[in-house]
């Protein structure tokens, strides 16, 4: 069944089409989900609690105090969903989400939620064409929000045109495509680019890491359904679900890792091992002759995320000039799941190339050099590979 196991909450809101939640519900189970409903109440008086809790077997949430066992029913439900779709959408749910108003326990509770969100809207021609309702549909689909219709054909009151809900068999279409999303519900951290380790305040040390390969990591992650965070020195776009953190020195880029706590850490960004120990505060003059430069070492950031606690499903890249034995002695005492080495002085590999070749290191000792290829295709076979030693864990 394709959503065996699948954890669905189902926002029911107060249109005429709430009729076909019940519906809906049921197609959800038949598919192998389990099934919690919340409405709203405008929600209830089209449909009563009864029938949504005898369909689903489990109580209705209609406020912040459902029933004994939870005092947080909104983050309680929030965590336990592995997606909420709100179906039918009525344009004042619709305009709550969209500024994330959470005066309701339907809206709270996708707020408090990093699940995917899918929204069916349901109303007259004139609310689903209304300017704001226009405007809250478009910004809900820029913060990723899956809306789903609405459909064209009869309405209630005998009106014919577009707003209607879409069809529970569609919507629970959509539902299988958005949880299969390999990546679906899997959180990423990926760190790109080089960093600038200033010496005065125009001056820095820095690298030739253009950020592509790990931006290529971040994407694909994306589009595989991760929630991705990317920690980067580089300006690049990158697709827009993606939380960006742009830093500069490795301190910050430190700094900006620890704060996030990932199921899979994809280590891309080429650090500086070093920095100056003293930064000028003026711009050094050439007058003053040549800069007595004092390194000290920066923090060993893919160190730091192995030994965590809770540890992730780490993977460490190596740039490497020459032999790539050494990189395979780094993947052990580092302790990463994978270690991606790529051979800089090979033409067509390494910094600010759209290609690379690169061999993947096991902390067993395997190693398997892939053909020089695309960065977007190295990013791609490189989360196939992750995914298969993901589901063997
Ligand atoms: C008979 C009737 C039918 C309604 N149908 C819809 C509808 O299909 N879509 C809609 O957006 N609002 C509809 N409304 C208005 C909503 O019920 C109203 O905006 C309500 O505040 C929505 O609250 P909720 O979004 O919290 O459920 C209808 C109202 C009535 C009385």
């Amino acid at each position: 069944m394709p959503l065996s196991g699948r954890r669905i909450l189902l926002g029911v809101t107060g249109g005429i089409a709430a009729y076909k939640s019940a519906y809906l519900a049921r197609r959800l189970i038949e598919a192998g989900a389990d099934v919690r409903v919340v409405m709203t109440r405008a929600g209830t008086e089209f449909l009563g609690t009864a029938t949504m809790a005898g369909i689903t077997g489990q109580p209705v949430t209609t406020d912040f105090s459902v029933d004994g066992s939870s005092v947080s029913p909104h983050t309680d439900l929030a965590r336990w969903a592995d997606l909420i779709v709100i179906a039918p959408a009525t344009t004042a749910t619709i305009a709550r989400l969209a500024v994330g108003l959470s005066d309701d326990v339907l809206v709270a509770t996708v707020t408090a939620s990093t699940a995917p969100i899918v929204v069916a809207p349901a109303m007259h021609t004139e609310m689903w064409e209304y300017p704001a309702t226009q405007r809250n549909i478009a910004r809900l689909t820029e913060d990723g929000v899956i809306v789903v219709g609405p459909a064209s054909g009869d309405l209630a009151g005998g009106d014919v045109g577009s707003g209607r809900m879409e069809e529970p068999e569609v919507i629970v279409e959509v539902i299988v495509t958005t949880l299969s999303s390999s990546l679906s519900g899997v959180s990423v951290l990926v760190t790109a680019g080089g960093t600038r380790e200033p010496i005065d305040p125009v001056r820095y040390i820095g690298n030739r890491s253009s950020g592509k390969m790990g931006h290529a990591i971040a994407n694909e992650a994306a589009a595989r359904g991760a929630k991705v965070t990317v920690v980067t020195t580089a300006g690049v776009e990158l697709d827009r679900r993606i939380e960006v953190i742009r830093v500069e020195t490795a301190q910050q880029m430190a700094d900006a890792v620890a704060t996030v706590a990932p199921d899979v850490a994809i280590m891309a960004a080429a650090v500086a091992d070093f920095r100056p120990a003293q930064v000028s505060s003026g711009k050094l003059v050439r007058t003053d002759g040549p800069p007595d430069l004092e390194l000290e070492p920066n923090p060993d950031i893919l160190m730091t995320v192995s030994q965590r606690r809770v540890r992730p499903f780490l993977v460490g890249f190596a740039a490497e000039s020459g032999s790539l034995e050494r990189a395979a002695e780094k993947a052990v005492r580092k302790g990463v799941d994978l270690l991606v080495a790529n051979d800089i002085s090979q033409p067509g590999s390494g910094f600010a190339t759209d290609t690379n070749q690169v061999t993947i290191i096991s902390p067993d000792g395997t190693s398997e050099p892939w053909p020089m290829m695309p960065k977007t295709e190295v990013a791609s076979r490189l989360w196939d590979l992750v995914e298969r030693r993901l589901s063997t864990r």
